[in-house]
């Protein structure tokens, strides 16, 4: 069977002819200065020249796109606000970028079901100000909300920090629209609570990267707004202090829906690059950003907090509270400012974050002694962003050393970012060979040809 290939520049030409009798003359781009923007990811470590851009407006669009493509051999990838960390939306030369964003409607809320369908290519903040004056929220939320697409969100089964209370993206999507590599629509929007009848269709295109279909329509879990909020930026003495105020968090205070920690390194660099003032007046090796959200005031279950905690400062209003999150969300971009990281999203055991903590800094010492090392995350999920800079771009060591010992503490080599192009090559360290082989096989049953962004995820 033939399979998906890069295409040349003269069958690019007749493509694009074809994809623009399906979407329309505007909503095919193939000159370079203006398809750029899609193939360079935000950290710049993923750059590509796709062939061709193609923003189809509607699911029979994408359907007529992908059997185009698919019977050009064109290989197709599929893309949403372009905030993947891992390439896994960004296209290598040749390929065909099949951009999602136009796909925008929202639908009634079904307040009976506490469900919501939306295109693939709604943002997450344009989600969350659609509820909000409906009394609503998402339980998903992370720093990346201005870009990042729910579909997208969807199918790398975005986490973030509230997925120590609510999950992660699978949890919260109730059903999806997907276009299958022949172009068939698979829909299971009905969002019904009770659906027993054979393999969890949902719940594997979710997560699946692209590989397996193209996600346009999602039904959504929504939840009432929880309106008292109160954020809390604390400093500790180590991580191995910042489990115990988890573990306090967790036993005595319900409202509690993210943990997330940074060190003093991390909060240096932040600072210096948006010019913020120090949070208090000493410095501390690890910080902790608390949120609790309930529909009434939760600060009295946090009464206890403050005296396992060297310092703290909270805030209860949108301004103060979005204020102690930019010390904490601000890693990302501040990261990227500082040249090319690696990133590497990990998680280990709960218990062994503060083991893995020192072991990642001998790992990465012994590889590279000028590296600098940028650790975060969200500690409630034992999800580590491990960031460096200095080694090259294309130098895997670090990486590979890093991933190891990952797996050596039984952890995942992706927590929330997934695999894309960048961990293919290591997936094998913590997904067994009966899971790649029965992977692989999925693959092959639903895309034969490889036309679904071929190379992401599998090795
Ligand atoms: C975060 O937690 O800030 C995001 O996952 C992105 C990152 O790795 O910095
Ligand atoms: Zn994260």
């Amino acid at each position: 069977m033939c399979r998906a290939h890069l295409l040349e520049p003269a069958a690019a030409e007749l493509l694009a002819t074809e994809l623009r009798q399906i979407v329309g003359d505007g909503n095919v781009l193939s000159d370079p200065a203006l398809t750029a923007s899609f193939g360079h990811d935000l950290t710049g470590r993923f750059n590509g020249r796709p062939a061709l851009v193609v923003s189809p407006g509607d699911t029979a669009e994408v359907a007529a796109v992908v059997q185009a493509c698919a019977a050009a051999q064109a290989p197709l990838v599929p893309q949403g606000g372009h905030s993947g960390m891992v390439g896994g939306g960004t296209p290598r030369d040749g390929e065909v970028v099949l951009s999602l964003r136009r796909l925008t409607a929202i639908e009634p809320v079904d307040r009976v079901a506490a469900q919501v369908t939306v295109g693939a290519g709604v943002t997450l903040e344009a989600f969350q100000r659609f509820l909000r004056p409906l009394d609503l929220e998402f339980l998903v939320d992370h720093g990346g909300r201005s870009a990042a697409t729910l579909g997208g969100m969807a199918a790398t089964n975005a986490g973030g920090s509230q997925a120590m209370r609510h999950g992660m993206m699978r949890d919260q999507v109730a059903g999806v629209e997907a276009v299958l590599a022949d172009g068939s629509v698979l829909s299971r929007l009905r969002g019904l609570a009770k659906d027993n009848t054979g393999y969890d269709l949902t719940g594997l295109l979710v997560g699946s990267e692209g590989t397996l279909g193209v996600i346009t329509r999602l039904r959504l879990r929504v939840a009432p707004l929880r309106p008292k909020r109160v954020t809390i930026l604390a400093g500790v003495e180590s991580l191995d202090g910042a489990l115990a105020v988890l573990e306090l968090l967790q036993s005595r205070v319900p409202s509690v829906q993210a943990v997330d920690f940074f060190e003093q390194a991390g909060l240096r660099r932040v600072r210096e690059h948006l010019q913020l003032p120090a949070p208090f007046e000493r410095e501390y090796p690890t910080y902790l950003v608390i949120e609790c959200a309930g529909r009434t005031d939760p600060a009295d279950e946090l009464d206890g907090l403050l005296a396992v905690v060297a310092d703290a400062v909270a805030a209860d209003d949108p301004e103060g509270r979005r204020g102690l999150w930019r010390y904490r969300e601000a890693l990302n971009e501040t990261v990227t400012s500082l040249g090319i990281p690696h990133k590497l999203d990990v998680s280990v055991p709960v218990a062994s974050l503060p083991r893995f903590a020192r072991e990642v800094r001998d790992v990465i010492a012994a590889v590279d002694s000028e590296a600098e090392l940028i650790f975060y995350g969200h500690l409630g999920d034992g999800n580590a962003h491990v960031n460096v800079v200095g080694p090259a771009p294309d130098d895997l060591r670090i990486d590979e050393a890093v991933l190891e010992l990952v797996a050596s503490l039984d952890g995942s080599i992706s927590a929330e970012h997934g695999v894309g192009l960048a961990k293919t090559q290591w997936l094998s360290l913590t997904r067994s060979a009966p899971e790649i082989r029965a992977m692989r096989e999925i693959k092959a049953a639903l895309d034969p040809r490889g036309v679904l962004n071929p190379g992401r995820l599998m090795p």
